[in-house]
């Protein structure tokens, strides 16, 4: 059923709500020993980790004058981003639309629906773009349909970004230093929102930015995807990329193995970004001793229990999560080798504006 396009806003109370989320030490072995790394539980904050950017970019329209009270907003997301607008819209007074594609988990549906939005949902990926590609040109539709409508355009809206000045505000006060911030990358917003009020204050801090293998972000060539949350098949403008010091690749056997790990040790988990940042956070700590890393972990693990964790979803995608890799291959540029695992890269360029083809494949 399609919801009543007027909301009255929650209002402050639920504005009050936003961030404020734990820190958590880890110290599981991911697979090896390590010295330990914090992490930022987003999940546990109201609305989760795309809370605070949605109501950063709702904020930013309404005061340019680009969102009437009241009107519509719709985007395009796979969930995470879906969630946060939920919670923006609610508290704000705007009905939200999101375009989701088929691949978008039952429960999450259900959820989103249950939240008050209204789901437009893809069912074929582009023949160019796969699902990204798909899923904005229904946006595009959506948007001529409802004149008012306002589109947030995470992939490159500034105020997604800084969306994120609350979570760093939380971080200098939580850590008494910070040599290493370990980010995944989807739409580049909170790694970019993060570093760059986090460098006022350390200013040596250096950023590694996590994507998934398959992911063209970082210069890579995109490829069918079975993680979601980290990595694109689209070059986000949000993307921070002189910020990053080095990237890394890492594949969806590694990221379910780590997360499993997790769950295991440390009781804390998530999805697929957060087995993929916690593997290289681990790293980081083992190969930089004495080093202060922190790292996000955007959700929690309840999302994932059809895929990440379970067994039959791992073997009907042809993942050996006993033979994934315990340490990076290093490559010299980004365009060097196809990354089919767990790749690192000390060299961070912006594809659009450098290009030489693909050599070889690493498997
Ligand atoms: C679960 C999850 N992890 C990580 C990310 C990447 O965060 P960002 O878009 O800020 O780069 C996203 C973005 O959609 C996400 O949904």
């Amino acid at each position: 059923m399609t919801p009543a396009l007027h909301h009255a806003p929650a209002g402050g109370d639920l504005l009050a709500l936003l961030g404020r989320t734990p820190l958590a030490r880890i110290t599981t072995d991911l697979p090896c020993p390590h010295p330990g790394f914090w992490a930022k539980l987003e999940g546990l904050g109201t609305g989760g980790m795309k809370a605070r950017a949605a109501v950063s970019m709702l904020l930013g329209a309404r005061e340019r004058g680009e969102l009437r009270p009241g009107a519509p907003v719709v985007e395009s997301t796979s969930g995470t981003l879906g969630i946060g607008l939920a919670f923006a819209g609610q508290a704000l007074g705007h009905p939200i639309v999101l375009v989701c594609d088929t691949e978008l988990e039952p429960s999450m549906r259900r959820l989103l629906r249950t939240y008050g939005v209204r789901l437009e949902l893809v069912d074929r990926p582009a023949a160019e773009g796969g699902w990204q590609a798909a899923r904005l040109a229904r946006l595009r539709e959506m948007l001529a349909l409802l004149p008012d409508a306002y589109w947030p355009d995470q992939y490159n809206n500034p105020d997604n970004t800084t969306g994120y000045a609350s979570l760093a505000a939380e971080l200098t006060t939580q850590l008494d230093h910070l040599d290493i911030l370990v980010c995944s990358v989807g739409t580049g917003g909170h790694s970019a929102g993060l570093i760059r009020p986090l460098r006022e204050h350390w200013p040596e801090l250096r950023l590694i930015g996590v994507d998934a293998t398959g992911s063209t972000i970082f210069g890579q060539p995109a490829r069918p995807r079975l993680m979601r949350g980290l990595g694109s098949s689209i070059h986000p403008r949000n993307v921070a990329y002189d910020a990053f010091e080095e990237v890394h690749w890492v594949g969806p056997a590694e990221a379910a193995t780590t997360c499993r790990a997790l769950a295991k040790g440390s009781f804390i988990s998530g999805g697929w970004s957060t087995g993929a940042v916690a593997l290289v956070a681990a790293w980081a700590a083992r190969v930089h001793p004495g080093a202060v890393v922190a790292t996000v972990f955007p959700d929690g693990p309840h999302r994932y229990l059809g895929t990440v964790y379970d067994d039959d979803f791992a073997a009907a995608h042809g993942l050996d999560l006993t033979t994934a890799a315990t340490r990076p291959v290093q490559i010299a540029h980004p365009r060097a080798t196809e990354a089919t695992g767990w790749v690192r890269c000390t060299a961070v360029t912006d594809p659009l504006s450098s290009g030489s083809p693909i050599l070889e494949s690493t498997s």
